[in-house]
């Protein structure tokens, strides 16, 4: 979408796969000091989106979007300035039909321009628009409707297309949204993840500057599975050029899962493609190529990569930096790279041509 924003994939932080509908302004406030305070600003974590519950069941007298006062009191004004004044920017979530997936609060559809000068005025950065109870009316006729009440508003909000990829928003989502959901909800397993990336990875060659690939929303930090498959996760997600919006409580976070969102040394890939189940690869600046080595399996696997599959020209020697341990391997390859690859987990590597 042609609003100047997501000329990279959002980062940030998204209250959805941690805590549900359990949200209140004193949480998001200090999810807000906690991402200045850790650091993960610095490295572009700059979005705190609020997912689905923040609103009332019912509209004011002239039909606006009300903050639930229970949980709110201050309302979304305030929280926009408070997390403004830290630097940051403020999401809200919405949704393209009668009431939003938790039946807790409307949607917007038949409010668009209403909601979308709501949203303006209180200073909202990123809206995610969501699917539920549309009326069966198809998304290429609903979502346009908030894209054009957005540009109206006076004010570039980032639009994240919540369609879940039924109807293959990737086809369609370029003009309407900054990104669109690819896959439906991820959980916190390792059976979700992996079927959410192979899922994405079809629709690479579709995400671009100002329109990206959702996946859905990170789940490291969040419990449901090793080190080492958050490793691929993360790995995966950041290779696809996917939305970086960590999902997990950024107030209590581990050593672990700092160590695995705050890798800086891994690239955005042109296009990254899947050669077969094991071997995911894409260019990179200056004859550089990234190369993940994923095992799928039970048991320890020794993987290849062939310079056929990865696109690097025959007899070309490469160094090669290993991103996840962070050090540059003494051996020289060419024609292909083997190692050995754990279970569940991955090898993460940049290539670099030297003859
Ligand atoms: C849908 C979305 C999720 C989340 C919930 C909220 O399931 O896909 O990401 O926003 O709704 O109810």
């Amino acid at each position: 979408l042609a609003n100047g924003l997501g000329i990279t994939p959002p980062m940030g932080w998204n209250s959805w796969n941690h805590f549900s509908c359990n949200i209140d302004e004193k949480m998001i406030r200090e999810t807000a000091d906690a991402l200045v305070s850790s650091g993960l600003v610095k490295l572009g974590y700059h979005y705190v989106n609020i997912d689905d519950c923040w609103a009332e069941l019912t509209r004011d007298h002239k039909g606006n979007l009300v903050a639930k006062k229970s949980t709110f009191p201050s309302g979304i004004r305030a929280l926009a300035d408070y997390v403004h004044s830290k630097g940051l920017k403020l999401g809200i979530y919405s949704d393209a039909g009668y009431f939003t997936c938790s039946n807790t609060m409307p949607g917007s559809l038949g409010h668009e321009e209403q909601d979308a000068k709501t949203f303006a005025s209180w200073g909202i950065d990123y809206l995610k628009y969501d699917n539920c109870n549309n009326g069966e009316i198809k998304p290429t006729t609903r979502y346009p409707v908030m894209t054009r009440a957005l540009m109206k508003s006076g004010r570039s909000i980032f639009l994240s297309l919540c369609e879940w990829g039924d109807m293959h928003p990737a086809l369609w989502g370029a003009k309407v949204g900054n990104s669109w959901r690819t896959t439906q909800d991820i959980s916190d397993t390792w059976e979700s993840m992996i079927s959410r990336a192979d899922i994405n990875e079809v629709y690479a060659d579709f995400a671009r500057p100002g329109g990206w690939n959702d996946p859905d929303m990170l789940e490291v930090g969040n419990g449901g599975m090793t080190k080492d498959e958050y490793i691929i996760h993360f790995s995966l997600w950041a290779i696809s050029k996917a939305p970086l919006l960590i999902g997990c409580d950024v107030r209590n976070l581990t050593r672990e899962t700092v160590e695995i969102i705050s890798n800086k040394e891994i690239p955005l890939v042109f296009k990254p493609k899947r050669s077969g189940w094991k071997v995911w690869s894409g260019p990179l600046s200056v004859y550089k190529t990234v190369v993940l080595l994923l095992n799928r399996g039970p048991r320890p696997y020794s993987i290849t990569a062939q310079w056929d599959d990865i696109d690097i020209p025959p007899n070309t020697v490469v160094k090669v930096r290993d991103l996840w341990k962070h050090y540059t391997l003494k051996t020289r390859f060419v024609g292909n790279l083997t190692a050995t690859v754990a279970s569940h987990s991955c090898k993460l590597y940049v290539l670099r041509p030297i003859s």
